[in-house]
């Protein structure tokens, strides 16, 4: 499918593949995270284990896909600019969250239409997350 083609799904959580799809997108990233030399700054960002922020993503990004709202519903707003304000971010760890999240959509078979829209998006998100 060309990129600027409409999908034939009424969201992107439908296109991926649901809760199941999402949990393993967010699994692979966090493994990731913890074996690719190269995500060693964003690995060392984050606390000795990954599993709170396993669910937290997967919470969030089923509805940020536009899937259930997990992460609202236990949490409220996710005001993520200033969730993210205790740890130190810059260029060099938005960009290894982007590399980690490409690779993770990469691995586990998300569509290349998919994927390069989802790019996009993170791309928006992970730069507003910036805060050094
Ligand atoms: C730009 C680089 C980023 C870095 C370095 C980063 C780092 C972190 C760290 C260290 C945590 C705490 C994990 C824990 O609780 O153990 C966290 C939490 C979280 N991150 Fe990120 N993050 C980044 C970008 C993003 C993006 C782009 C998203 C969403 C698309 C995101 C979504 C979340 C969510 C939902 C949480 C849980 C927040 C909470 O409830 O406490 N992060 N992040």
């Amino acid at each position: 499918m060309q990129i600027d083609e409409k999908p034939p799904f009424d969201t992107p959580f439908e296109w991926i593949g649901g809760e199941g799809q999402v949990r393993v997108l967010v699994d692979r990233f966090y493994d990731l995270m913890d074996l690719e030399p190269g995500y060693k700054e964003l690995r060392d960002a984050h606390g000795s284990t990954l599993q709170d922020a396993r669910d937290k993503l997967f919470w969030f990004l089923c509805g940020w896909l536009g899937g259930p709202d997990h992460y609202q519903q236990r949490f409220g707003h996710p005001r993520l600019r200033m969730r993210h304000m205790p740890f130190s971010i810059g260029i060099l760890e938005r960009d290894q969250w982007l590399a980690c999240m490409d690779q993770a959509m990469g691995d586990i078979g998300v569509d290349a239409a998919l994927r390069a829209r989802l790019a996009q998006s993170f791309f928006q998100t992970a730069d507003w997350m910036r805060n050094r």
